[in-house]
């Protein structure tokens, strides 16, 4: 038992540590890919995983790195939904954070798209939802970290180099209907734009459009549009401060 734990948890940190040692590498010959991919067993296992999600779900099996499931993660894409990688999309690894210990999961329904534009990555834990009717657009550096919930179930994009905190919602719908003078839709489209950092636990709803440039702070709850270079926060989410930029 504690030399099953003991190579567990030797996994564990090298998969923690791929990332970080990728990024090291200067010269980006095939041999020090290699040589990364094999210091590092549950890149294997995971490549290997996707392998069979790839082949199951008909896309390039060709492409070992379109589209990279971590063996703990679930990735179901209904029949009659469509999902168009062109770029990479990882799924659940530990690369990105170490928060979470939970699986990541991405389900794409029936009559439901899923689009991946360049390389976009979402951490352990996270939930992905498309449902019926909807479409989800995720651009190249997005990156989502730890136990984050995104439903989508109408249109819903997510711009270039976002930062998507742990523990944040983005949800198009409300799930359930109120009745009252003047009530809109129970679900509205969501657009969020390019480099926007969104803080942990935040929650963005039905409607809303966040332009380029915006810090969201954490806990906020965001249900209405916010123009560019701004910081926002707080229920409901109001500028804190302008002309503001982040990296
Ligand atoms: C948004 C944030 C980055 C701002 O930090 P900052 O630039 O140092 O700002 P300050 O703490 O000086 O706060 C500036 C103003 O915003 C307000 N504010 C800060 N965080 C807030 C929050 N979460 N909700 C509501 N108001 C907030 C402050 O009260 C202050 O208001 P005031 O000017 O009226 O006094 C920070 O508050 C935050 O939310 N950090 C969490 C980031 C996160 O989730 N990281 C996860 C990993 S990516």
């Amino acid at each position: 038992m504690s030399i099953l734990l003991i190579v567990m948890e030797g996994l564990r940190m090298s998969e923690y540590h791929f990332e970080k040692a990728k990024k090291g590498t200067k010269n980006n010959t095939i041999k020090r890919q290699l040589r990364l991919i094999t210091n590092h067993p549950v890149f294997i296992i995971n490549l290997v995983y996707s392998f069979f999600i790839r082949l199951i779900y008909g896309l390039n099996i060709f492409k070992p790195l379109q589209l990279v499931v971590d063996w703990r993660s679930r990735f179901v894409r209904k029949p009659g939904s469509k999902v168009i990688i062109k770029g990479q999309f990882f799924v659940g690894g530990r690369y990105i954070t170490n928060l979470s210990s939970s699986s990541a999961n991405v389900l794409v329904y029936d009559g439901a798209t899923l689009i991946i534009n360049g390389r976009v990555k979402i951490g352990p834990g996270v939930q992905i939802v498309v449902a019926r009717g909807g479409k989800l657009t995720l651009n190249d550096g997005t990156y989502v970290t730890a136990d984050a919930k995104i439903f989508c179930s109408s249109n819903m994009e997510i711009g270039k180099k976002c930062a998507i905190s742990w523990g944040t919602s983005i949800i198009d719908s409300d799930f359930h209907e109120i009745e009252y003078d003047g009530k809109q839709e129970c679900k509205r489209e969501i657009t969020i734009g390019n480099n926007v950092w969104i803080g942990c636990n935040a929650t963005i709803l039905k409607g809303v459009t966040i332009d380029n440039d915006v810090v969201i702070a954490a806990g906020a709850v965001v249900n209405k549009n916010l123009p560019s270079n701004i910081l926002a926060g707080g229920n409901p989410a109001k500028i804190i401060k302008e002309n503001i930029s982040w990296r």
